[in-house]
């Protein structure tokens, strides 16, 4: 049974050649099809991101324009979908209704269930896509007890989404420009990265031949998980926590915590399994933190005070310097959607819909292969050998 390289947690073993997401760990660098994540924050929006990803090239103005339309024209979910999400709790969380909602749109959409037609995994893309940010706030609205918003396909993706959120049918819903950017930046930020526990998922599932709605609910399920999309709820909690003890003046003590390997304590939202250096995502997160904060009169958020000074104290510390632990992308984006109102439950739900589209493009890359193969590891056998009942 020894004829197969052991590697639990995929620590050493490539599982598939990709051309999307390209990720230097010890310089600190990510790149979408090349282009490097600053660029892309800086410069284009998420559906223009949505275009690079799936195709491969960023749009030049008319495909802009048309990419554009197209995933507006699709943001209405079926009206049948919202009698399906009245069977769930109310309280239930918002990922739950998600992973249900999700897979449950194979029932709704039967024209873009089959995953080996290019053209039925077009439209399931721009479904998806489209549809997230709806399924999302209506999971918002239901746990609110608000009545849906339907979309409104003039605004942005962003926008829309955050009309869809907090709008109510009493009165106009005015977009601010400022957290519209901040909110399709951390959507540009979660769109993809490369091989991560949701998206192997994603492809392992997709690999069976299941529909493409199936797969990526089965991306939403495992993102759902604290050690991977939950960590920026961990991390709030945690700066909530340490508020409570005292705030900045306790940072001291809260680190020398954290340094006691008895302790069990993490700094959450520091370290990754890939970047040894500066997470980019945590950088330009941190940019937005200081806009959105500043935009909504903020700027002395003592959270916000905590993480500055969490930040410093364990980046000149010899145990962070020495394992190379830097913040990653969740240290400041609780921050900044908690700041814009979304509540922490639903910090997974944010990730997801923006994650989609990488798990969509990953799973058109693999079914585009004319020689992909069915995942499907193997083991090391442990247990008993043959033997007889008596
Ligand atoms: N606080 C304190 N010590 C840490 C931390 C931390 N956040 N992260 C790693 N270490 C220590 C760890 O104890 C170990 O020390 P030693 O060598 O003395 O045993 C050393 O650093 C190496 O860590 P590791 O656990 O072997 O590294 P890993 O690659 O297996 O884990 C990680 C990566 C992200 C799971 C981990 O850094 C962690 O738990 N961080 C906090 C949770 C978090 O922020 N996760 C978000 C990841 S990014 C978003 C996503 O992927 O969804």
């Amino acid at each position: 049974t020894g004829m197969f390289t052991y590697d639990p947690g995929f620590m050493s073993t490539a599982a598939c050649e990709s051309a999307i997401t390209y990720i230097d760990g010890d310089k600190g660098e990510l790149l979408y099809r090349g282009y490097p994540i600053e660029q892309l924050a800086e410069n284009c929006d998420y559906l223009d991101t949505c275009h690079l990803l799936l195709k491969g090239e960023l749009p030049d103005a008319k495909e802009r324009d048309g990419f554009h339309k197209l995933v507006m024209n699709h943001t209405m979910v079926h009206e049948q979908m919202q009698f399906f999400l009245r069977g769930f709790r109310r309280d239930a969380h918002p990922m739950a209704v998600l992973t249900g909602l999700v897979g449950g749109m194979s029932a709704f959409y039967h024209d873009s269930t089959d995953i080996h037609n290019p053209e039925h995994r077009d439209i399931a893309a721009i479904r998806l896509i489209a549809k997230m940010p709806t399924l999302v706030a209506m999971a918002y609205k239901y746990g609110v007890g608000q009545p849906f918003m339907y979309p409104q396909n003039d605004l942005s993706y962003a926008g829309n989404f955050l009309r869809m959120m907090f709008g109510t049918p009493c009165e106009e819903y005015k977009v601010s420009p400022v957290l519209e950017k901040a909110l399709d930046r951390i959507f540009i930020l979660h769109a993809d990265h490369e091989q991560n526990a949701s998206t192997s998922t994603v492809r392992l599932c997709g690999s069976s031949g299941t529909n493409p709605f199936a797969a990526i609910a089965a991306g939403v399920a495992c993102l759902w998980g604290p050690a991977h999309g939950g960590a920026n709820e961990a991390a709030l909690n945690m700066l909530e926590d340490i508020q409570k003890m005292g705030g900045v003046a306790k940072v001291g003590e809260f680190v020398s915590k954290v340094k006691d390997k008895n302790s069990n304590v993490k700094l959450m939202g520091f370290g990754h399994r890939v970047y040894k250096n500066y997470d980019p995502r945590a950088k330009l997160m941190q940019e937005t933190c200081n806009e959105v904060l500043a935009e909504l009169g903020l700027e002395n958020d003592p959270l916000f005070a905590l993480a500055k000074s969490l930040e410093k104290i364990a980046l000149e510390d010899d145990y962070f310097v020495q394992r190379k632990l830097y913040p990653n992308v969740d240290f400041y984006s609780g921050i900044v959607q908690r700041a814009i109102g979304i509540p922490v439950k639903l910090f997974t739900g944010i990730f997801a819909l923006a994650r989609t589209v990488g798990w969509i493009a990953q799973l058109n890359e693999m079914i585009g292969d004319a020689d992909y193969k069915i995942g499907r590891p193997r083991q090391l056998y442990t247990g008993p050998v043959r033997r007889d009942i008596k």
